[in-house]
């Protein structure tokens, strides 16, 4: 397993952002999410600093799904981010920091009445619209309130960005946005133009995630650029702002490559110049929308061996203490993970082939398939590295396991910021039957 940011072997045990994790393991029980705070600052600033330019403003947006709680909405606040939403409860948890709703921008395919009057209510930024449709929604709610809102069309601009299925956004097939190939674009964008209600500010798309071919970035970038000049010309109308999404790769074992995040954003800047210069379009500002390339490598996910088993047929299994509800992704998208028994690290070759099967009633229930890992034992740590994205944000309560906890460490100390759920949690919403 590579070790990433601030983890490091100290007598045999891996320490991350100064703190043991056997005294992680002691404090707050198994299984834990830990999240590495300064290799989080550091991505966060890579981003920052790369994505910088002198021809136009421009926003790095975090994408909230990857991993939100309250502690999170305060440091991407504090590192000056703005921050997205795709449902209430995102909007309700971002909301409940101390943070300028104007930072705040909302996403989905399918926005309630209620999503959209929160967004008016509380005078967010901006609503990114997923279709025609939404944009009378808006509007209509824009009038309940009485106020007027600043709006993005999100677009499909048909690019197969090079990843899984699942994460794929831009397909001719996507649910996600209008397609830049209908016949309809340009009356779509009319109508949003001249709903009162509505101030419109540009396009957004996003290709997909896990992206590390370059080229589907710069083709994406060609196509948001010219559909721009053709529509401000089709229409007579400035357009002031572009958003390319998010989608940055992100190393998670030997077979991906290790992205310098500065140096893709500098290169991405100097495509998006060389793109407006060439097609003589101005924009006042450009956003981009990382997710995954933020808290992907800041997090792992510590888990306490329970026991091993051998199969007739000649697998070999190490049982951990959670599993599919708290990393859903080896079973949603085949992803792979690097681990190592994090407790016993001297002398203690890579010899076995095992596969780290969770607890759940699900064959499907595997963190990693075949993975060479040292000796370990009941009682012993396997740590899985790489999980701060899409991990914790899409745990479930199958089985009714309890949602882990998880602490961030940095410079020898831990914060709890989610305590682990209890049995009470579990059941806060159940009702008996009474007299049916
Ligand atoms: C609209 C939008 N923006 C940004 C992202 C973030 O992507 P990533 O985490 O790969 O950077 C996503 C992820 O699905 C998304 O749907």
């Amino acid at each position: 397993m590579k070790y990433l940011g601030s983890m490091k072997e100290v007598d045999g045990v891996l320490e991350i952002g100064g703190v043991l994790v056997t005294q992680l393991q002691n404090e707050y029980g198994t299984p834990l999410y830990i999240y590495d705070l300064e290799l989080m600052e550091r991505k966060i600033k890579a981003l920052k600093d790369g994505f910088i330019s002198d021809k136009f403003k421009t926003t790095v947006v975090y994408a909230s799904k990857a991993y939100l709680s309250k502690a999170m909405v305060q440091v991407v606040d504090r590192m000056g981010l703005h921050i997205d939403a795709v449902s209430a409860g995102e909007l309700h948890t971002i909301l409940s920091e101390k943070i300028n709703p104007k930072k705040v921008h909302m996403h989905g395919n399918n926005k309630s009445l209620e999503e959209i009057e929160i967004c008016v209510e509380k005078g967010i930024g901006s609503i990114i619209l997923d279709n025609r449709f939404e944009a009378k929604r808006v509007a209509k709610v824009c009038r309940k309130f009485g106020k007027k809102m600043d709006v993005m069309l999100r677009l499909n601009i048909g690019i197969d960005a090079h990843t899984h299925e699942y994460i794929k956004t831009a397909k001719h097939t996507s649910k996600f946005g209008e397609s830049i190939f209908d016949k309809d674009i340009v009356e779509i964008v009319r109508e949003i133009v001249e709903e009162d209600e509505l101030n419109f500010l540009g396009f957004h798309c996003h290709i997909g995630s896990q992206i590390f071919d370059e080229l589907a970035f710069y083709e994406g970038i060609d196509s948001m650029v010219k559909f721009t000049k053709e529509v401000s010309k089709k229409l007579n109308i400035t357009i002031p702002e572009i958003n390319i999404g998010g989608g940055f790769g992100v190393r998670y074992t030997e077979g991906d490559t290790d992205v310098d995040l500065k140096y893709l954003m500098q290169k991405i800047i100097d495509c998006l110049e060389k793109t407006l210069e060439s097609e003589k379009v101005k924009v006042e500002k450009i956003s981009i929308e990382p997710g995954r390339s933020i808290v992907g490598q800041a997090g792992s996910t510590l888990y306490t061996v329970g026991g091993k088993k051998e199969t007739f047929g000649g697998e070999k299994y190490i049982f951990i203490d959670g599993g599919m509800t708290d990393n859903i992704r080896p079973a949603l998208y085949n992803a792979k993970y690097e681990s190592i028994v994090a407790n016993r690290l001297l002398n203690n070759e890579k010899k076995e082939i095992v596969s780290i099967a969770g607890k759940c009633c699900e064959s499907g229930d595997v963190i990693i398939k075949n993975t060479k890992l040292g000796e370990c034992s009941e009682g012993d740590l396997i740590l899985v590295s790489c999980t701060g994205a899409y991990g914790h944000s899409m745990s479930s309560n199958y089985n009714k396991a309890l949602k882990s906890a998880v602490v961030f460490v940095k410079s020898g100390k831990s914060c709890l910021v989610s305590k682990r759920e209890t049995y009470e949690d579990l059941l806060k919403n159940d009702l008996s039957l009474e007299d049916m």
